[in-house]
């Protein structure tokens, strides 16, 4: 089977994943203005695209994997061929009101400055970056020995990368936080508290300063 195939079927089978997908969307579309644009960013397979375009939002898709790209120009082959989705090879090549990344996009990229000073040139004043990160405070994953030989990192630094993860970082919201300034003020954590311990992603909604 195809990769994009692959990781399209899995994460539509998750019914965990998909509850997580469903207050992700929930909270974007709740966002966004009527009829306002979107630039889904990582877009994998075009499963948030998809339901952005048919909620009335013009949507731009980056993506930069070949095998997702594909699968999405065929998942979405209708949408796209009435220009509601636009592919898009550059993040630069928009304008919207929102950015979105869902499903630990940022978690695959070390540095997020130059990102965040990039979403500032595409997003309007007022507009919002949403992402969905994988949560470094979630309990569920104590049980692995890289977390907890980690920990002391997370409380040093804020963040930490793991090899055998094809070197998928881990950020505190604070670390995000940071490194969005000044273009970028962190205006919500989703979960809050106790909830961090609980739950594998974490939503965080940045405002454009
Ligand atoms: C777990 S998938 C999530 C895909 C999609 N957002 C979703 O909700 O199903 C992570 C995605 O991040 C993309 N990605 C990895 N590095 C990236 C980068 N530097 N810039 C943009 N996307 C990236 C991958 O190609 C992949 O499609």
């Amino acid at each position: 089977m195809h990769t994009g195939e692959q990781y399209h079927t899995f994460i539509l089978n998750s019914k965990q994943d998909r509850l997580v997908r469903e207050k992700f969307q929930k909270m974007a579309l709740d966002l966004l203005a009527k009829g306002a644009d979107v630039l889904d960013f990582g877009a994998g397979t075009g499963i948030d695209a998809k339901t952005y375009a048919a909620n009335g939002h013009p949507t731009f898709v980056y993506e930069p994997s070949e095998a997702m790209r594909e699968y999405l120009e065929c998942h979405c082959r209708d949408e796209i061929s009435r220009k509601t989705i636009t592919t898009i090879g550059s993040p630069l090549a928009c304008k919207v009101q929102a950015v979105t990344a869902n499903f630990a996009v940022l978690n695959h990229i070390a540095d997020h400055r130059l990102l965040f000073e990039e979403f500032s040139r595409v997003v309007h004043r007022d507009g919002f970056v949403l992402i969905s990160m994988l949560n470094p405070y979630y309990l569920g994953d104590a049980r692995y020995g890289w977390w907890r030989s980690n920990l002391i990192n997370l409380m040093r630094h804020g963040r930490y990368a793991i090899a055998s993860e094809s070197r998928i970082h881990r950020f505190t919201p604070r670390v995000v936080a940071q490194s969005a300034m000044p273009y970028f003020r962190l205006e919500r954590v989703t979960p809050r508290g106790f909830g961090l311990a609980t739950h594998l992603y974490m939503f965080l909604l940045f405002r454009r300063t």
